[in-house]
């Protein structure tokens, strides 16, 4: 199929430009779609057709849920069978923006959509476009980040291209995320609502307005089974094997460095993504990608997936990355990296 491109002002989104957008949502169509985050790959959420399509064109496994996409928080009582309390303060605070809640279903959510779970995950974005794209469906939008299953998820409109062009009924360019990394999800049936995915409303947000949570065990550690089932999966990886070196700022420089040698003194093209400061001490046969300032976490997580991506047409054979502390959106950053890397750890 042919991918139809659209291009919107992320201010000022052409509301004729979505209007026909949404309505291939509404045939049925798989439309890629900006949200503050991440692209997303959006379907009609109550279309089970439609919503397998998506599954389709990422080549995702069944049993990992899709996110509904609302434009008004009422919307959420048409989904939810309840919501608990500390979904209404999270949402009372941080919707619309990059805050998924998990809340018991109503039974006509289409199991394709929840992977069979009695629970469905929904967020209200804060971009215009997803906003405005979706208030013209006039239904929920089931969407995944528009990337091929595995892979960093797509910032760019031209990342979801490279991924799923001839794939997709249609994109809607606005320019690149601002977060750059997706949503926190946050299971709110449990007593004390659980983080199942940190992104871009941070734990100290949370911990805000909720006083306490939980963490899924499984995002301090890759042996146990994450609840969130599409985070037991390897994810977000560049095309080369990937080592994160996690050892504070005062010695990451002398094991990074250390590393690398060893890998190019064994013939190995070596790429490494890294902050400012440390590309500036690398061996200069070195293919560094910058994320950014190191104590700059914003910046980090809006530049970490094209820095993870920017490898695709380099030939490199191996990776190295610096790791940075897991303050504020850094929880995030070092959720992906360890994922990116397949849990490839050197922690000294
Ligand atoms: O920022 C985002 O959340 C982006 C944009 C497009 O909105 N979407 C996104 O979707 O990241 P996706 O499918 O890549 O990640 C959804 C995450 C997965 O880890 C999935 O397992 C989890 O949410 N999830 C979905 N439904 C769930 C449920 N009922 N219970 C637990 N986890 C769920
Ligand atoms: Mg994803």
């Amino acid at each position: 199929m042919r991918t139809k491109y659209y291009k919107v002002d992320s201010a000022n989104p052409d509301l004729t430009v979505l209007a026909e957008a949404a309505e291939l949502l509404r045939q049925g169509r798989l439309v890629a779609f900006p949200t503050e985050t991440v692209y997303g790959l959006g379907a009609n959420g109550l279309d089970a057709e439609a919503v397998a399509g998506i599954f389709e064109a990422k080549g995702r496994p069944a049993d990992n849920p899709l996110i509904l996409h609302i434009d008004t928080v009422e919307q959420l009582n048409d989904l939810a069978a309840a919501i608990p309390a500390s979904a209404r303060a999270l949402i009372g605070r941080y919707w619309p923006g990059p805050l998924t809640v998990v809340v018991k279903r109503q039974s006509h959510v289409p199991n394709v959509v929840t992977g069979g779970l009695d629970t469905v995950a929904v967020r209200l974005p804060a971009s215009l476009t997803a906003r405005e794209l979706i208030r013209l469906a006039g239904v929920p939008v089931a969407a995944p980040s528009a990337n091929t299953s595995g892979r960093p998820s797509p910032t760019t409109a031209q990342d979801v291209l490279s991924d799923l062009e001839g794939k997709i009924d249609a994109i809607i360019d606005a320019g690149p995320c601002a977060i750059g990394v997706e949503s926190t999800v946050v299971d709110c049936t449990t007593p004390v609502p659980t983080l199942l995915r940190p992104g871009g409303i941070t734990y100290e947000m949370l911990i805000e307005v909720l006083g306490e949570i939980e963490v899924d065990p499984a995002l301090a550690c890759s042996q146990s089974i994450p609840r969130s089932p599409g985070m037991k999966y390897t994810h977000y990886a560049p095309v080369a094997p990937m080592f994160l070196v996690e050892s504070g700022a005062d010695y990451a420089a002398f094991i990074l460095n250390r590393e690398i040698n060893g890998a190019l003194a064994a013939g190995h093209t070596v790429g490494a993504v890294v902050s400012a400061e440390m590309a500036d001490s690398l061996p200069p046969q070195v293919i560094a990608s910058v994320y950014g300032p190191r104590t700059d976490t914003a910046l980090i997580a809006a530049n970490l997936y094209t820095a993870l991506r920017s490898f695709d047409n380099k030939a490199v054979d191996v990776i190295y990355a610096e790791g940075i502390a897991e303050q504020d959106l850094g929880l995030a950053v070092m959720n992906r990296l360890r994922k990116a890397a397949g849990y490839r750890i050197i922690r000294e």
